[in-house]
C-alpha cells in the first residue's frame, strides 16, 4: 500500500499501553510492557526482534486468545475484551485468521477438511467450503495434496496448509506467527506474495511475525519489539539501512 492509500484508510488494529505479566515462582515476569501499536486496513505489518521479547504473546493477545493485563487492545474498532465469551467467539470466527508459530492442523482432518474449518464454522454448505479450500490450496501449491493426511506432509507443506486455512474466509484481520520460517525461500516469497494480494484486494490487514529478513520487503512498515515494548517503526527501506 501507498503512505497516502495507508493513510486515508480505516484503522484495524489499535494497541495502546498493553501490558501482560506471567506467574512464575519468583512473581509475575513482565512480558508485554506498554505496547503501542497500529495497522491500518489493507496494511501489512511485520514485527520483528528478539527471541524472547513478546512477539507470540502480542500476537495471541491481539487475536484475542490471551487476555492482557492493562491498556487498550481493538481489533476493527472493537475491544474482544469487552465481549462475552459467544461474542467473542464469533467475532474471531468472522474477523481473524491466524497462522500459529507451530501449525495447529488437526490430524484427523485431511488437509482439505482442515483447510475447510473456518468456512464450516461460518456456516458454508460442504461442497461450497471444499470448493473454497481447493482453490486456496491451488493458490498455495497443494492442489494435489487436498486428500492427504496432514502427517504425510512436509514442515513446508503443513505451513502452506496452516497458511490456506488462515486466508481461506479473507478474514479482515490476518495474524501470521513466522510463517515462512519452514518454507526455502522460493516458497517463502510466493506466500508473502500470496498474504499481501490478500491485503492488497480483498483490505485484510496483516500482522506478521518474522525473522526472515529476506521477506521484509514484502512489508509496508517493520514494528521492531525489544524487551516487551515497540521501539522503532520503519519502512523496509528503512530497515535495511538499521541493519547495515
Ligand atoms: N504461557 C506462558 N507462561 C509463562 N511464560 C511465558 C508464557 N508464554 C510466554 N512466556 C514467556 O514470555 C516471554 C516472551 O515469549 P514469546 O513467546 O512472546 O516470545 P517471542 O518474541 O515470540 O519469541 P520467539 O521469537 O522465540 O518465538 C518469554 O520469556 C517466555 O518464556
Ligand atoms: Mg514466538
Amino acid at each position: 500500500m501507498s503512505a497516502s492509500a495507508a493513510a486515508s484508510s480505516a484503522t484495524a488494529l489499535r494497541c495502546v499501553g498493553v501490558t501482560r505479566s506471567f506467574a512464575s515462582s519468583a512473581g509475575p515476569v513482565p512480558v508485554l510492557r506498554g505496547i503501542d501499536l497500529d495497522a491500518r486496513e489493507g496494511e501489512v505489518l511485520f514485527l520483528v526482534g528478539p527471541s524472547g521479547c513478546g512477539k507470540t504473546t502480542l500476537l495471541t493477545v491481539i487475536a484475542g486468545l490471551l487476555r492482557r493485563d492493562g491498556g487498550e487492545c481493538s481489533v476493527l474498532g472493537e475491544d474482544q475484551e469487552a465481549m462475552d465469551k459467544g461474542q467473542a467467539a464469533d467475532f474471531r470466527r468472522a474477523n481473524i485468521g491466524f497462522v500459529f508459530q507451530a501449525y495447529n492442523l488437526i490430524p484427523t482432518l485431511s488437509v482439505a477438511e482442515n483447510v475447510s474449518v473456518p468456512l464450516l464454522l461460518n456456516g458454508r454448505s460442504w461442497a461450497a467450503a471444499r470448493r473454497d479450500a481447493e482453490a486456496v490450496l491451488a493458490s498455495v501449491g497443494l492442489a494435489d495434496k487436498a486428500d492427504e493426511s496432514p502427517s504425510r506432509l512436509s514442515g513446508g507443506q503443513q505451513q502452506r496448509v496452516a497458511i490456506a486455512r488462515a486466508i481461506v474466509h479473507a478474514p479482515r484481520l490476518i495474524v501470521c506467527d513466522e510463517p515462512t520460517s519452514a518454507l526455502d525461500h522460493k516458497n517463502g516469497e510466493e506466500v508473502m506474495r500470496l498474504l499481501r494480494q490478500l491485503a492488497r484486494e480483498k483490505g485484510s490487514t496483516l500482522v506478521v511475525v518474522t525473522h526472515d529478513h529476506r521477506i521484509y520487503d514484502y512489508a509496508d512498515r517493520i514494528a521492531e519489539m525489544d524487551d516487551g515494548r515497540v521501539v522503532r517503526i520503519s519502512t523496509p527501506a528503512e530497515a535495511a539501512r538499521h541493519d547495515q
